[in-house]
């Protein structure tokens, strides 16, 4: 196959840290990024370069390009974490081998980002997907379900029988909603929406609460008590958050790996962590994946591509926008309520 010599890319205009606490929401896509032609990236050793089919856009990708994220920005490269696309060319033996294979992937700080026409990654983190997975499962394959998978085994290995869940209405929570109905350990889940709690019951949740509904306290207390939740796993961070943590029974656990809300939480209930055996935590899955060993790695890597396949998870997509597009739809796009937002090329 022919590789051109440039490619269209929203690259990063910024370098670093913004130093802010905004939260992954945006107005316009075009304070961060810019729409350019840039020469295509040549795979180092140990590197591939892979012709992208679709990039799933996560709020870690909004994070990092506001400055916010893990890691700092790097002015010049293509943003986006994470797509799916086929390898067509590789720099060293383990690269070569997998020319021609659809992968899903994740990019590192030393490659060049999903969000273009071709990226450049590790082909150490490239993940060859089984052809009866669709691209729209395969361009998230890595970020939410592995994570889905790690924090479902904190509560199955604490031995909850139920566990709390904010922003209940994400892919991620979704993908939990499912692991939670089909290993009895039940969901209850947290919304800010009306319109989501059908759906969220559908998929397999056994309560789900809006937050910001006048019978939401009255109603967690009740379920709290029936229920017994021990593990809440969160992603907002903020005062509705802190005010369930210190409504669950003693011995629970607040396992926070998201910030959605830039507000932090008042703490109002600290003698609970004297008397009650509370405790927070932190999850982040580049974390997981310096901790857990390779065949416990691949092991949840095949389980992830055997519930798509299967159809015991469904990635839900609400909207795909043209790479050429993106600078002026993306941010509109993303106010989507439905489910994910895809770039295609
Ligand atoms: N720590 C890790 O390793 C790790 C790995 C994967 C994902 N994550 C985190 O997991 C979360 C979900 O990711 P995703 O890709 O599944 O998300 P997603 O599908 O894009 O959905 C985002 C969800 O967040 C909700 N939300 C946004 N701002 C909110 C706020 N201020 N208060 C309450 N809800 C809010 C939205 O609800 P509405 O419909 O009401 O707007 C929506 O349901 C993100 O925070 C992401 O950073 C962390």
């Amino acid at each position: 196959m022919t590789i051109p010599d440039t490619m269209y890319a929203l690259v990063q205009k910024h370098e670093g840290f913004s130093g802010k606490r905004e939260g992954p929401h945006i107005e316009r896509l075009d304070i961060y990024v810019d729409g350019a032609d840039i020469p295509v990236p040549q795979p180092a050793e140990g590197q591939v370069l892979i012709k992208m089919s679709m990039a799933s856009i996560n709020p870690s990708d909004l994070h990092y390009i506001k400055g916010e994220y893990g890691h700092p920005r790097v002015k010049g490269a293509p943003a986006g974490f994470e797509g799916v696309g086929v390898v067509v060319a590789g720099n060293g033996k383990d690269a070569e081998a997998l020319i021609g294979k659809r992968v899903a992937f994740t990019v590192q700080s030393v490659g060049s980002g999903a969000w273009a026409e071709y990226a450049l990654t590790q082909a150490a983190v490239c993940i060859p997907v089984r052809d009866d997975m669709r691209d729209e499962d395969a361009a998230g394959h890595v970020v939410n379900p592995l994570t889905a998978l790690a924090m479902f085994d904190l509560a199955r290995k604490s031995g909850a029988k139920s566990f709390i869940m904010t922003a209940a209405n994400s892919q991620l929570c979704k993908l939990m909603t499912a692991l939670g109905r089909d290993h009895g350990i039940a969901p209850i889940a947290i919304v800010r929406k009306d319109e989501q709690i059908a759906h969220l019951e559908e998929l397999g949740a056994r309560h789900v609460l809006n937050s910001q509904s006048s019978d939401f306290t009255d109603r967690l207390k009740q379920i709290v008590k029936t229920e017994e939740p021990t593990i809440l796993l969160d992603a907002v961070a903020n005062q509705v958050s802190a005010d369930v943590f210190f409504a669950m029974p003693a011995g629970a656990r607040w396992v926070v790996y998201g910030k959605l809300d830039p507000e932090p939480p008042v703490m109002r209930e600290m003698g609970q962590f004297v008397f009650m055996h509370k405790q927070i935590e932190g999850f982040w899955l580049t974390r997981w994946f310096m901790s857990t060993p390779r065949d416990e790695q691949v092991r949840a890597i095949a389980e992830v591509q055997e519930r798509f396949a299967s159809g015991k998870w469904v990635t839900e997509v609400d909207k795909r926008v043209r790479l050429r597009d993106a600078i002026d739809e993306l941010a509109g796009a993303l106010n989507s309520t439905r489910g994910k937002v895809m770039l295609i090329p």
